[in-house]
């Protein structure tokens, strides 16, 4: 028999399935990862999401600030806000917890309709330990920043410290339990695990700990993990050579991490992850140009080896050179890693690349500095933040807000794909995308009436494309700025494109519904995407 929901479209059918569950358990269920080949979805009220995120300002998660945070939100239309957890504020003397900035979080998301991703700034905030407690702060010989090689102490805690590890496990755990008593609802779909581990100014500790770890044997489960064929007794040096020191660095900040991240999650086994600082994804230097230890893109498997607690390493993508910015999101899409962007600069040119992340299937991204608080991190970002800076990162959201759940289906699905404007040379001016027997052939700086052979690009490179498949002659395209059409990719048979049928709508409740059907100058020169927001469904034919 039917169910009474199997007609209603798939959103309408979770959105009844969820409620079911909900009214039955009390419970909704739990947002996880799911991989399909080497593709991901986040599951969250047991479907694909895709978080259009928003991470506020680092000090922004106190409660006086939340009045600055929320207008922003609301203007860019993000689904998900990502925002800390202070250390020091949560557990403000040993192993009492101060649940009352999480409570209020909680509320006010919920008041708001987004989810929340918690960044637990603990032992590491930017490769210093600057959230740590007062009391651990004023106990630096119980947890200890680390020795450079020069035998100085180091802004950086020392990933080989007993203590550090033991209140930092008892710390997330205790939220992580927390949240799961009070959060049936799944507002928090996510938690960071620390933020941006690693150190700068040493590439490793050289405390009398960590060397004696160091001249010690490579662990056997990371020999295993690099398939390194290496005596059970050789050292780090005899087996890294002159990586020795960072991989070192890199294994034990993981393995630091991994343990944090399995004590929460043996609480509350929401989806975790570790962020990283980046080093040039094109021209990295040596490890002391960059933060060591960190989850950089050379020791990824370092990583996935020593913290299998973690669901995947996330790139913050700062880059606003597009070759740069397109190597790192292939650096971190990988089989075994799902592509999370938690934090990306806000300069206006870098809107464009949410396209990019959407086209190496990401499961979410997030501009960095998103609230009223008036702070700026320019240059990395827009030198105010207003609805003038955020408007291009708005224009995103509000295209695909509406249609979040499908876009996470079809790219789950490995059905689609998207093209960006790049930074001026010619013959990127006109972009393909191939399906099957047809290219979608994307090109920018055409005007929307007249032929399309010598496009020349935008004046700002901001153009963007997002074209799925939807059936073997059927599209959805998206995007901005720029000019969509369909050709035969064997050219040679003669056949030329048609459009049947374009309409122009949305999806609403898992069903396209057309407003209108495009023709006449609208489609004689292909499909030209403006500063709209519109979703078109292409369906072809050849004549
Ligand atoms: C990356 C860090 O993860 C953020 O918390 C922030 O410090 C930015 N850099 C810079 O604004």
């Amino acid at each position: 028999m039917r169910s009474p929901h199997s007609l209603l479209p798939l959103p309408a059918l979770l959105a009844a399935a969820v409620a079911t569950l909900f009214a039955q358990t009390g419970q909704a269920p739990l947002p996880r990862i799911v991989q399909r080949d080497s593709r991901y979805a986040l599951l969250v009220d047991g479907a694909p999401y895709l978080v259009l995120g928003a991470q506020v300002n680092n000090s922004s998660a106190w409660p006086a600030m939340l009045p600055k945070v929320w207008p922003a939100i609301e203007y860019i239309q993000a689904n998900t806000v990502e925002i800390p957890v202070y250390w020091e504020q949560f557990e403000p003397e040993p192993d009492r917890f101060d649940y009352s900035t999480v409570d209020m979080l909680l509320s006010q998301a919920r008041e708001h309709h987004v989810r929340l991703v918690l960044l637990w700034f603990g032992t590491w905030k930017n490769g210093s330990s600057h959230y740590m407690p007062l009391w651990m702060k004023r106990d630096p010989q119980r947890y200890p920043r680390l020795i450079g090689a020069n035998g100085r102490r180091v802004d950086s805690p020392s990933p080989h410290a007993a203590a550090t590890l033991a209140a930092d496990k008892h710390a997330l755990a205790g939220l992580m339990r927390h949240l799961k008593a009070s959060d049936s609802r799944r507002t928090v779909i996510m938690v960071q695990v620390e933020n941006e581990a690693g150190a700068y100014g040493s590439v490793r500790d050289y405390s009398a700990e960590a060397q004696k770890s160091f001249a010690g044997p490579v662990p056997p489960e990371l020999l295993a993990a690099l398939h390194k064929a290496a005596s059970p007794t050789a050292s780090w040096s005899a087996v890294f050579g002159a990586d020795a020191d960072e991989f070192f660095h890199a294994w034990s900040v993981a393995h630091f991490v991994g343990q944090v991240a399995a004590a929460g999650k043996a609480e509350y086994a929401l989806p975790l992850y570790a962020n990283a600082a980046l080093r040039d994804p094109l021209k990295p230097g040596p490890p002391s140009t960059y933060e060591s230890g960190g989850p950089t893109d050379n020791v990824i498997p370092i990583w996935k080896a020593a913290a299998p607690a973690l669901d995947l390493l996330a790139p913050d993508i700062y880059q606003i050179d597009p070759a740069r910015y397109l190597r790192a999101l292939e650096l971190y899409s990988r089989a075994d890693n799902p592509l999370f962007v938690p934090e990306t600069g806000n300069l206006p040119a870098g809107a464009r690349f949410f396209f990019a992340a959407l086209g190496h299937g990401a499961i979410g991204y997030a501009p960095f500095g998103i609230d009223y608080t008036g702070f700026s991190n320019a240059p990395l970002g827009a030198a105010r933040m207003n609805e003038e800076s955020l408007a291009p990162f708005a224009l995103n959201y509000k295209l695909i807000g509406p249609m979040m759940r499908e876009i996470a289906s079809l790219n789950f699905e490995g059905k689609l794909q998207t093209a960006i404007e790049d930074n001026g040379e010619k013959e990127k001016h006109s972009q393909t995308l191939e399906f099957g027997p047809w290219k979608a052939v994307v090109s920018y700086g055409l005007p929307q009436f007249g032929p399309g052979n010598n496009p020349k690009g935008n004046a700002e490179p901001v153009g963007r494309a997002l074209i799925a498949q939807l059936a073997d002659n059927q599209f959805l395209a998206a995007g901005f700025f720029c000019r969509v059409d369909f050709q035969m990719i064997d050219a040679a048979s003669g056949k030329q494109r048609e459009f049947l049928r374009v309409d122009e709508g949305g999806y609403q409740g898992g069903a396209f519904k057309a407003i209108r059907i495009w023709s006449g100058d609208q489609t004689d020169w292909g499909l030209n995407f403006s500063s709209a927001p519109q979703v078109l469904r292409v369906t072809l034919g050849t004549y």
